[in-house]
């Protein structure tokens, strides 16, 4: 079995839809849920889903971003995980973190990456007139949103789209594909996947 961490600053919908999906023959395990923020709701969800849970908050570091980062690697390193999942983290990691676990670090953006790294995806694809908008799992690198590319999800973009509803839409794919990408990429596939 691959131990899974999942590192979560909000809501956690993509973690719950990794845990829910790490069941039966699926080669995968969630060890950890790893939140920056004590206030994320999924903190309650993960705990709901029986998966064992630790906060470190980025706020008790101020700018001291390397202190944040040996923080968080308490947690992390004593739960040992094969893999780890960025999944809405809204931190960036530094090489000091990332080549503790290089090529075994996923996270989703909710762009058709090379398209639109960074924040504010969906405002940026409806201002530059898209007719499609998706998510996207890679390999997390030193480059923010830019290591290889695991699996994509399209959503069509329709008149009088707003950031809001095409979030919503972009979002319901992005349950389907991380989950597809967790289990091909614990099983040692790392082609990419096109949903
Ligand atoms: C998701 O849309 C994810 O793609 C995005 O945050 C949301 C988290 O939702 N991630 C990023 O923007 C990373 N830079 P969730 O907490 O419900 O999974």
């Amino acid at each position: 079995m691959k131990r899974v961490a999942i590192l979560i600053s909000g809501g956690g919908t993509n973690m719950v839809a990794l845990v829910q999906s790490m069941r039966g023959d699926n080669p995968a395990r969630a060890t950890l849920v790893l939140s920056n923020n004590p206030d994320a709701v999924g903190l309650d969800r993960a705990a709901t889903l029986g998966v064992p849970t630790a906060v470190v908050d980025h706020r008790a570091f101020g700018r001291d971003r390397q202190a944040f980062e040996a923080a968080l690697l308490g947690p992390l390193q004593a739960a040992n995980p094969d893999i780890i999942c960025l999944a809405g983290f809204m931190r960036i990691l530094t090489p000091g973190v990332i080549d503790r676990f290089a090529g075994r670090i996923l996270n989703i953006h909710p762009s058709l990456l090379p398209l639109y790294p960074g924040l504010d995806t969906y405002a940026r694809a409806l201002a530059a007139g898209d007719r499609e908008a998706g998510c996207t799992v890679h390999e997390v690198t030193a480059d923010l949103d830019a290591g290889p590319i695991l699996g994509q999800a399209r959503v069509a973009i329709e008149p009088g789209d707003t950031a809001d509803t095409l979030a919503a839409r972009v979002l319901y794919q992005e349950h389907r594909l991380y989950p597809a990408v967790l289990r091909r990429f614990a099983e040692g596939d790392r082609t990419p996947l096109y949903l």
